[in-house]
């Protein structure tokens, strides 16, 4: 190595540093700016083939939101969600609308969130009753509550006026079916809901 090679050693160090320094900066920065957004904000979820679960994080990312599962005490299996046998779970639960199915984990806490997201499957052209379990085992009331569902075709309105009639002192904001719509669809819905 020449003397001149060697003299060059400490500015490389220094600008490496230099470099590091900044962008962990950047990365704090929008570390910060996600969490001034929306750390009042939550998305809380059931999904019991994955779609729901997919819109989300979807959902999660476009509103920096925080992300819960909920997540039924026994999962259901693809024969319990067989919704042409009238002797499966799904169909039995779900014909008797005042069932709880009961949650691995009781309570959330959601005290330091201001806005829900909540987000189904259709059955039944009705969200599944551990939605029901899920707003009675929590305090919503005064939190802005926005309902998406994803579903085989059907809307989200006769889930949401359901919703709306058991829990009338809920805040409800319009709901949406993530199906099949766009990133931008999906930021527009948020922010015009948010306003
Ligand atoms: C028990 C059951 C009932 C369903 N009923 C309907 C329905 O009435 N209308 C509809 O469009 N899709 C219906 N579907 C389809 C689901 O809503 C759709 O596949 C959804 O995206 C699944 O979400 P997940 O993977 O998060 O569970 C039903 C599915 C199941 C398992």
């Amino acid at each position: 190595m020449t003397t001149n090679m060697l003299k060059s050693i400490p500015l490389l160090a220094a600008a490496v540093l230099v470099a590091l320094t900044s962008c962990a900066k950047n990365n704090n920065n929008r570390t910060k700016e996600m969490n001034q957004n929306n750390t009042n904000a939550i998305v809380c979820y059931f999904s019991a083939t994955g779609t729901t679960e997919k819109a989300a994080r979807r959902i999660a990312a476009a509103a920096g939101a925080d992300i819960h599962e909920i997540v039924p005490e026994k999962k259901y299996t693809s024969a319990d969600l067989n919704w042409r046998d009238s002797s499966s779970r799904s169909y039995v639960e779900m014909h008797n609308r005042s069932f709880r199915p009961a949650l691995a984990d009781s309570a959330t806490d959601l005290s330091g969130y201001s806005v829900i997201f909540i987000g189904y499957p259709n059955w039944w052209n009705s969200a599944p009753t551990i939605i029901n379990t899920f707003i009675e085992h929590n305090d919503l009331s005064g939190k802005t509550i926005m309902p998406f569902m994803t579903s085989g075709g059907s809307n989200i309105t006769n889930s949401e006026n359901e919703l709306h009639e058991a829990y009338p002192n809920l805040i409800w904001s319009k709901g949406i079916l993530i199906n099949n719509a766009s990133d931008a669809e999906i930021s527009a819905w948020i922010d015009k809901s948010l306003k």
